[in-house]
């Protein structure tokens, strides 16, 4: 029994000495952490197992108070320091906005009458005061504002500031957060939202009637320098019993609102806080997690931009310069362009560059990056997939003819529907220029049979100077172009051949241009070099002339070119037939030849036709012309009117401007070895 009594006041001992330890002086109290602190708590605030004193979360409009619970005594003129107004505090908060710079609203140390704030709101009125009482002087209270928002109607200064409210969230003096580093000797700004715990002093001297602020970062001493000093006669503000301790309140924007510790006095300087022993701050999720998440998504965002940018740059080229090369064709590498090349070359193919528009496709003039060699670059329509191996095998070998009077075949470049023909540049162009339109100069006589001879040596050198028969096919003014010396080189050679490959098998037989094409052609549909020395007949009277071999245009005489220098002959004046334009400047036996070199290289049986070799001789005067009578030209004999005019009737719509064609199918241009 007496044991039980013993341990009955033991315990009675102990718990006296507990509540006396609570009570022992209600004037001054530290909390280095707030485990077991006497506080009031209400809101959402609440103790954290470690003694933090969290005030309020990322919620939105909540609010949160911390107060200690027993009222403290203020009273003016009294004789006991502990009932004076003046007061002392120091506590160390941190706020952990919910992003980086978003955050909201803030702190405030207060003294108030009242521990119910049910009334109040939250936002910028920090769970103190609301719109109805805010800046009634009968609300007696005083705070000291930590605010992270600048709100107009409370005429804050900006979001980052430290106020002295008194009776009314309207600051009567505030000032931006701001510390004076003594070490530095001058201010330094202040992040109340860095995450980082802040110390801050508030200090009251009922005589001086001063509130003096400062703050610092925790690692800071005391500055020597406040933050504000505000002349205030508290003891018509206060009353005499009162509470102390923090507000907190979020708006539509939030942080997490925490008190590390607090000390306060009310006789005397608040005492120092032991900063070893308060509870940890809270991890900084927000205020340093955030920007390296951000940091990091930028970064990645940045280089997903740079890599898309370049692989989609690198693809955009690839397709820009896409081109076809397939195995097969690398034995025809040094005749491979790249398209990148030609592109650069014609500018892009710009329509600046174009030099003409032929049956074939488009030519344009370029200049090689690489040697800065003028090129005509013809592109030319093509399906990939038909016979494009045997063209290519064929634009090699025709790449490997040369001769000067033949345009030079220098390379090739394929794509998906198209071929690129490179040649050397033309600079007069095409000699159908200078006959029959008035954009260029008309030629003299010397220079017109200074070309016959020319291009008669090219055709020369295709169908018998080389290892193999080569045939043009298309011999004709407009195929022939004009070097710098106007010497006539024929071009387009082989094209022929691609566009058989292109155009459907059924319907089209013939290659050639109407007007050119031997009778038997266009029956047989077999080229032979006889089928080009009758469209050469048919271009040695188109010089001489100065006309197309048919001119629907003409007079009816006139229509057909041959016809009409027959019937010149006929009248006994062959020479009617030469082109006015050269206005009766010509070497009289030149032109006559010329003349009759057309006929006999016209005439309808192919075996009268001579050889280009003895067409070379005759032009170059090492042998006489057969003596051709009108007998042996008679009608009938050279090609007539009639299988002519029909040819040339069922194309009526291509003919006259001289580009009319009709396409047959020929086997090849080469034919065979010798
Ligand atoms: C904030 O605290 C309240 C009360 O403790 C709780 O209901 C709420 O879920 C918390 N909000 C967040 C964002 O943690
Ligand atoms: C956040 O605010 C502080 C002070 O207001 C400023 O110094 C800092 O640059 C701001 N940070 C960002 C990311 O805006
Ligand atoms: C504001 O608070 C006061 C006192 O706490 C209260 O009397 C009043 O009704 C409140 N006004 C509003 C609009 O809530
Ligand atoms: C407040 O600051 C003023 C000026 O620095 C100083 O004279 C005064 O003693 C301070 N009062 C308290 C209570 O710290
Ligand atoms: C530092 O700021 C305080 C308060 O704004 C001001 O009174 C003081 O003069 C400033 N000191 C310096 C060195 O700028
Ligand atoms: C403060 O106000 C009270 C009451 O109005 C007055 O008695 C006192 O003298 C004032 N103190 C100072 C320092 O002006
Ligand atoms: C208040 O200021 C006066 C005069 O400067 C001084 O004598 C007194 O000790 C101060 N009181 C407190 C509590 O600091």
């Amino acid at each position: 029994m007496a044991d039980a009594v013993r341990l009955i006041l033991l315990i009675y001992f102990h718990l006296s000495i507990i509540s006396f330890n609570l009570a022992q002086d209600v004037d001054q109290f530290v909390y280095n952490g707030f485990l077991g602190a006497n506080l009031h708590l209400d809101g959402i605030a609440e103790i954290h197992p470690n003694g933090l004193l969290q005030l309020t979360n990322t919620s939105k409009q909540k609010m949160g108070h911390a107060f200690y619970r027993l009222p403290l005594k203020f009273s003016s003129n009294s004789a006991s320091s502990s009932e004076s107004m003046s007061f002392s505090t120091i506590f160390v908060f941190v706020m952990v906005p919910e992003m980086q710079n978003l955050s909201g609203h803030g702190i405030a140390f207060t003294i108030s009458p009242s521990l119910d704030f049910s009334l109040a709101v939250a936002s910028q009125y920090l769970g103190l005061l609301n719109t109805s009482n805010d800046g009634l002087s009968t609300n007696h209270i005083l705070a000291v504002e930590l605010d992270t928002i600048r709100s107009p109607d409370v005429q804050d200064a900006n979001e980052n500031h430290v106020g002295i409210d008194v009776n009314s969230l309207n600051s009567i003096e505030s000032a931006s957060a701001t510390y004076f580093s003594n070490t530095e000797g001058k201010n330094r700004s202040l992040n109340l939202v860095s995450g980082d715990p802040i110390q801050v002093w508030i200090d009251y001297n009922e005589t001086e009637t001063l509130l003096n602020v400062t703050l610092a970062p925790i690692s800071s001493p005391k500055p020597n320098q406040l933050l504000l000093s505000t002349s205030i006669n508290l003891s018509e503000i206060l009353l005499e019993s009162m509470y102390v301790g923090f507000s907190a309140a979020t708006g539509t924007l939030a942080s997490d609102h925490y008190i590390l510790g607090w000390s306060f006095n009310k006789a005397g300087r608040a005492q120092s806080l032991d900063i070893s022993k308060l509870p940890s701050p809270p991890p900084h999720r927000k205020a340093e997690k955030e920007p390296k998440v951000m940091i990091v998504v930028i970064l990645v965002a940045v280089m997903v931009v740079i890599v898309t940018i370049t692989v989609g740059t690198y693809i955009i080229r690839r397709k820009k310069y896409e081109e076809i090369c397939d195995d097969w064709e690398r034995e025809y590498g040094p005749q491979r362009f790249s398209y990148k090349n030609l592109y650069k070359a014609t500018k892009g193919f710009k329509d600046r560059e174009l030099l003409g528009a032929g049956g074939f496709g488009k030519v344009y003039r370029g200049v090689l990056p690489s040697s800065n060699l003028q090129v005509a670059v013809k592109k030319v329509s093509h399906d990939s997939k038909q016979g494009i191996k045997e063209f290519v095998a064929e634009i090699a070998s025709v790449g490997r003819l040369r001769h000067r009077n033949l345009v030079q075949l220098l390379g090739y470049c394929r794509r998906r529907e198209e071929l690129l023909l490179v040649y050397d540049y033309m600079p007069n162009g095409s000699l159908d220029k200078f006959l029959f339109t008035n954009e260029k100069p008309a030629l003299n006589w010397s220079q017109r049979f200074q070309i016959l001879k020319g291009v008669a040596s090219g055709l020369l050198y295709l169908h018998e100077e080389w290892e193999q028969v080569v045939l043009h096919r298309d011999i004709k003014a407009s195929n022939v172009l004009l070097d710098g010396g106007l010497n006539g080189r024929l071009g387009d050679f082989g094209l022929a051949r691609l566009y058989n490959h292109d155009s459907n098998p059924q319907t089209t037989h013939v290659v050639g241009t109407v007007g050119y094409l031997a009778p038997e052609l266009a029956r047989f549909g077999k080229a032979t070099t006889s089928t080009d020395v009758f469209a050469f007949g048919a271009f040695l009277l188109e010089v001489a002339c100065g006309r197309r071999p048919i001119e629907l245009l003409g007079l009816p005489e006139e229509v057909i070119l041959v016809d009409w220098v027959i019937e010149c002959w006929k009248r006994g004046a062959i020479l009617d037939a030469s082109d006015p334009r050269l206005e009766g400047n010509y070497v009289i036996e030149e032109m006559e030849l010329v003349l009759k070199l057309g006929l006999i290289c016209s005439h309808s049986v192919p075996t009268v036709r001579p050889s280009m070799r003895q067409v070379m001789q005759y032009l170059n005067g090492d042998a006489t012309l057969p003596d051709v009578t009108l007998e042996s030209a008679a009608i009938g004999t050279f090609i007539t009117c009639n299988e002519a005019s029909d040819f040339v009737m069922s194309f009526p719509s291509s003919v006259g401007k001289g580009s009319g064609r009709s396409f047959c199918s020929i086997d090849s241009i080469l034919t065979g070895g010798r």
